[in-house]
């Protein structure tokens, strides 16, 4: 019986050849393609197959000598392969696929540029998996704080235990599977999702390991991994999307009634029924000017919560509650409804605080290796430009200006939203006690339990250039 199917099948084969071979039209380029398809099983027969596999059950490591191709035409990206293949990548394995027969590093065969192509299309059509869903994960819509989420989740899962990546200039983590260095050049990232779903359907018994991670963990993941080696990623801006486009402030009241005032207040002071168990407490919305904030700031404050920014973590992440266009429909209320800086606002205990000198200051005292640093740099013109840009513009996860205010004086756009308030850099009679190293231990460690986040991403000579632009405040 199974024969009998086979062989019809190779008799319709052998039936579609002729009828291609006889119709005139697209003669030439098509019997290319059947001739570079020959070529390529041609090169699969003679110069491949003895080390890799194309068909077949999923199988471990210690039985094969080579990766599984089986789903060849899904995993890759075609320049990665192309360039693979003809002897223009990096190493994957730097211990040698069979590191338990020490076989070492060896260079990979090489092909023809050609030959190289007339593989990959074959692949494409030979060798695609039916378990990859195609669109399972849209690269262009990967933003800058998923990557830094899934940096995290790397390294939170062991990933780096196994997997080496590229982090300022340098690799680190074990390089005992695949390299992840050119991840994002390499792999085609549907695959890569599915991959990460159960990596035992791909390669059991290696040495694989499968994450305890919900589905946004392992796409965030995934995210990481589609920037690893590509320059200038091009990082999606949701705050751009149609569903800010069509953002609505009505949907987004009865939103704020629904899932923000049992913290934040019915008329967002801050004084919701949840407030008494919190520290810190919910910011004072009434007294934000929310149309001065940077749109990404208020993305990820309530689409990823107050962790994704250094702030608590008892400001919930909204974004798997209410959605995308709830996150647009409630920020669009936020900037309708409170714009900071009235009457009311300067009464509420928040208002009243800012810009006060000398300023009551409870700040936690820095440990005794910190209180003796003393800024390393010069006080030049240079640097405390370089800390006023970084204070103005480029400080992430938020400016200092946007609570510090324009002339350092906590009077920025969140300033009179925070209890403690900014710190009041014009104040000399405050500032002038405050030992640099002191400063050095806030900026990078933030205040706990106050609005002063930390700012991990910020060099060491970052943070002493903005310390001399803090100094040149006081007066
Ligand atoms: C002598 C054995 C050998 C031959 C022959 C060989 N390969 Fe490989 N190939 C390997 C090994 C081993 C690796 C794992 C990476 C490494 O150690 O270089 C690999 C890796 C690969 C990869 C990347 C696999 C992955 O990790 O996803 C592709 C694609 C590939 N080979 C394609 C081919 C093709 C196509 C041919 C035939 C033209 C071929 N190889 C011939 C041994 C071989
Ligand atoms: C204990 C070691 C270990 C850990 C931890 C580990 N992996 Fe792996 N990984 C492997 C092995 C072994 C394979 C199978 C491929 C091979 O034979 O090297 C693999 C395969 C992969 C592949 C496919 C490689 C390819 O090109 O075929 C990816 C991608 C991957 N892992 C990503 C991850 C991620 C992301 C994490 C963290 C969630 C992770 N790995 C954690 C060992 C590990
Ligand atoms: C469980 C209590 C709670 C709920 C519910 C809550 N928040 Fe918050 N929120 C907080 C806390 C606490 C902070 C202050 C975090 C800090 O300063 O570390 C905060 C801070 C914020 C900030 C940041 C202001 C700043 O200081 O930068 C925004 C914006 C915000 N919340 C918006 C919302 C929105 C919108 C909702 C409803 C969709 C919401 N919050 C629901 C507790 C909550
Ligand atoms: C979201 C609001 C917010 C942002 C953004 C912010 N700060 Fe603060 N900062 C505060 C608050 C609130 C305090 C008061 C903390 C306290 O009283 O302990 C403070 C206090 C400080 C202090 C005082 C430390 C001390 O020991 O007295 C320094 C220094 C400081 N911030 C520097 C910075 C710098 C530099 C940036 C930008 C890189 C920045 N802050 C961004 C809210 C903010």
């Amino acid at each position: 019986m199974q024969r009998g199917v086979i062989s019809t099948f190779k008799g319709l084969g052998v039936f579609v050849v002729v009828a291609v071979v006889s119709a005139a039209a697209a003669l030439f380029s098509q019997s290319l393609f059947a001739a570079d398809q020959s070529r390529a099983k041609e090169l699969i027969k003679n110069s491949c197959a003895s080390c890799h596999r194309f068909e077949g059950k999923p199988d471990s490591r210690f039985n094969l000598r080579a990766p599984d191709l089986i789903w060849a035409g899904s995993k890759y990206q075609r320049s990665w392969l192309i360039g693979w293949l003809t002897g223009k990548e990096q190493p994957l394995y730097a211990k040698g696929y069979r590191w338990d027969l020490s076989e070492g590093f060896t260079k990979h065969p090489t092909v023809s540029e050609s030959d190289a192509n007339a593989l990959a299309d074959h692949f494409g059509k030979q060798y695609k998996d039916r378990r990859v869903k195609v669109g399972a994960f849209d690269v262009s819509k990967v933003t800058a704080m998923e990557v830094e989420f899934g940096r995290g989740a790397y390294k939170a899962h062991a990933c780096i235990g196994c997997h080496v990546i590229e982090e300022h200039g340098k690799i680190i983590g074990g390089p005992q599977s695949a390299s992840l260095v050119e991840a994002g050049h390499r792999y085609n990232m549907d695959w890569l999702f599915r991959f990460g779903q159960n990596p035992q359907d791909f390669t059991p018994h290696s040495g694989e390991f499968l994450a305890d991670a919900t589905e946004p963990q392992l796409r965030a993941v995934i995210g990481f991994l589609a920037v690893q080696g590509v320059k200038d990623f091009k990082y999606y801006e949701p705050w751009t999307s149609k569903e800010f486009q069509n953002a609505s402030v009505d949907r987004g009241k009865l939103l704020y009634k629904e899932y923000c005032s049992q913290c934040h207040g019915a008329t967002g002071h801050g004084d919701g029924p949840a407030v008494s168990g919190l520290e810190p407490k919910p910011a004072v919305h009434a007294n934000i000017q929310f149309d001065k904030l940077p749109m990404e700031y208020l993305y990820n404050v309530v689409n990823h919560g107050g962790r994704s920014v250094g702030k608590s973590t008892t400001m919930p992440y909204w974004g798997l509650t209410i959605g995308q266009q709830g996150v647009a429909d409630v920020i669009a209320y936020l900037k309708a409804t409170f714009k900071g800086g009235t009457e009311a606002a300067a009464a509420t205990p928040a208002g009243a605080l800012s810009g006060v000198c000398p300023q009551p200051r409870n700040t936690q005292q820095a440990p005794s290796e910190f209180l003796a640093k003393a800024n390393p740099l010069p006080a030049s013109a240079e640097h405390t430009q370089a800390g006023k840009k970084l204070f103005m513009e480029t400080a992430k996860p938020l400016a200092c200006v946007n609570c510090h205010g324009q002339k350092g004086d906590g009077a920025g756009p969140i300033g009179a939203a925070l209890v403690p308030p900014p710190r009041n850099f014009t104040c000399a009679a405050t500032m002038n006690d405050i030992p640099d190293g002191q400063l050095f231990w806030i900026v990078n460690n933030g205040s706990t339990g106050t609005g002063m986040m930390p700012f991990p991403e910020l060099s060491d000579r970052e943070v002493w250039q903005l310390i001399h632009y803090l100094r040149s405040l006081a007066k």
